[in-house]
């Protein structure tokens, strides 16, 4: 089979969250399995080097405002295509927002591209070759079917994966003409969302599958608490929605061989743990105590909650625990954080940046990561917690409920614990997870015993990424 995937990043090349881990780790993992699979994605300046070496495949005279060429390069396992167009995506900083912070004005334009590039690869192949079917993921790619039916030709099927569904990409309906779409797309069938134009909308309705990142967060969509405005569509569309739980990449995420770790270790030798605590402690100005460790790697957004957990710092620096925070966003949440760890000098400590080398290292010397999110499609740094010992705290939401087991008095008497879950999802509830943690913490047999379990846990892709191959069979013989 040949697949075509669309999105906005993809992991190592430019990432700025999980979506380009899955592009990157979902895309290898199919490959294995016999898929020809080719990932579309902007050439960036991130991507200057990989474009370098690549060679023209195909061109456009004027794609929304300027000349620009797809190119294919294959590096790290990966066939991937970069659309070059200066005009578009040749800017330095954040790949969605400009230097003020704010989306960049043209974001309609330069996604509009990207999915308009993809349609026309559907439609006439690229040297001979043809995908059989499109995946787009998320609101960036969500025109691709709008294109395609546009044309007219035959053109290959469609999945649309939602991997956040607060993202949805609304812009004004006096932008259809801008976006090369006719007047006829502009309905409720179509790319029209009360009087705007909204991507995500679009690739949902004009889809013929919908996948989403987890069974959870499949069924959350369909309620209006989750389902952001889209929840009556989908619930028309349930039949071809799907729930396929993220998976990680095992080959970049492997405490036995991590190189941008301080010492290696497994579930059966953890000793090396400890030299990444030390190392850690030393990065993040943390004095040695005998509580746990308790890390964040997160976008600093509403949607992870930890807001809540500034409302639980005391209690979890009584209780015994230490805290090491990486990331950026919400002006006022980086300030919240820098001003604990300046409060509580030695037991808290704040990086706001985004350091992908770092990040394997919290998860290395961490005895338990917090991910208190409000909703969470899937998550991953949960995934790589458990991969690496460190036991995930998180809510009982989307991907969340379905990666974790709690550790409840049964889970714990049947040996199948690997963190702890909290609900309902508010600063009480989170502060007791983090009281229950702390008391786990202190028996070190039982602690011992989740973080081997938790290790041992499939985190991998392969069941998942046979069930994407369903999804792409069913869409090609509906
Ligand atoms: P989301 O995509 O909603 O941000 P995920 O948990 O799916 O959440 O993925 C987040 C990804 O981004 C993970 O790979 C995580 O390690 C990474 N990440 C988040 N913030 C940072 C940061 N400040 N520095 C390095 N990596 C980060
Ligand atoms: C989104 C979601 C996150 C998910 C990721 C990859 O960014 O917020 O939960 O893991 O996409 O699918």
């Amino acid at each position: 089979m040949n697949l075509l995937f669309v999105a906005s990043e993809c992991a190592p090349f430019v990432k700025t969250g999980g979506l380009a881990d899955v592009i990157g780790a979902v895309s290898k993992s199919l490959a294995t399995t016999g898929v020809n699979v080719r990932v579309l994605i902007p050439a960036y300046p991130a991507v200057a080097a990989l474009v370098a070496t690549g060679k023209t495949v195909m061109t456009f005279d004027d794609l929304f405002g300027g000349r620009a060429r797809i190119v294919a390069a294959q590096a790290e396992g990966l066939d991937m295509l970069l659309l070059d167009a200066p005009h578009l995506y040749d800017r330095a900083g954040n790949i969605y927002l400009g230097p003020d912070g704010k989306d960049w004005h043209d974001n309609d334009l330069r996604f509009a591209a990207l999915s308009f590039a993809a349609a026309q690869i559907g439609l006439n192949g690229l040297g001979g070759w043809v995908p059989d079917v499109i995946n787009a993921h998320d609101w960036q790619a969500g025109l691709v079917p709008a294109y395609l039916r546009q044309d007219g030709r035959p053109a290959p099927p469609v999945v649309m994966t939602i991997h956040n569904i607060s993202f949805q990409g609304v812009f004004d309906g006096t932008r259809l003409s801008a976006l090369g779409l006719n007047a006829d797309q502009f309905t409720q069938q179509g790319v029209e969302y009360y009087g705007k134009i909204s991507f995500l909308k679009a690739g949902i309705a004009l889809s013929q599958k919908i996948t989403t990142v987890s069974p959870s967060y499949a069924a959350e969509l369909l309620t209006p608490d989750f389902g952001m405005g889209l929840d009556g569509l989908l619930r028309e569309r349930q039949l071809d929605l799907h729930g396929i739980l993220n998976g990680i990449d095992l080959d970049v995420w492997d405490p036995e061989t991590d190189a941008s770790i301080v010492a290696t270790y497994s579930a059966t030798k953890l000793a090396g743990k400890t030299k990444n605590r030390a190392e850690l402690e030393a990065r993040f100005g943390l004095t040695k105590s005998d509580g746990p460790l308790f890390c964040v790697i997160s976008r600093l957004t509403s949607q992870k909650g930890l807001d809540m957990l500034l409302d639980c710092l005391p209690d979890l620096l009584a209780e015994g625990g230490r805290l090491a925070l990486l990331g950026t966003g919400e002006p006022y949440l980086e300030r919240a954080f820098i001003d604990a760890s300046n409060r509580y000098s030695g037991t808290v400590g704040t990086i706001i940046g985004y350091d992908e080398g770092l990040s394997h290292l919290m998860q290395a010397g961490s005895d338990a990561i917090l991910i208190p999110s409000r909703f969470e499609p899937c998550g991953l740094t949960q995934l790589y917690g458990l991969r690496y010992g460190t036991l995930p705290v998180v809510a009982r939401t989307g991907g969340l409920a379905d990666t974790v087991i709690d550790a409840n008095e049964a889970a714990l008497l049947a040996d199948c614990a690997t963190g702890i879950q909290f609900a309902p999802i508010n600063g009480l509830m989170f502060g007791h997870a983090i009281s229950r943690t702390c008391a786990l913490f202190a028996k070190p047999k039982i602690w011992t015993a989740m973080m081997r379990r938790a290790m041992r846990h499939p985190v991998g892709w392969d069941l998942s990424a046979a069930a994407y191959l369903d999804v792409y069979k069913s869409a090609l013989a509906p």
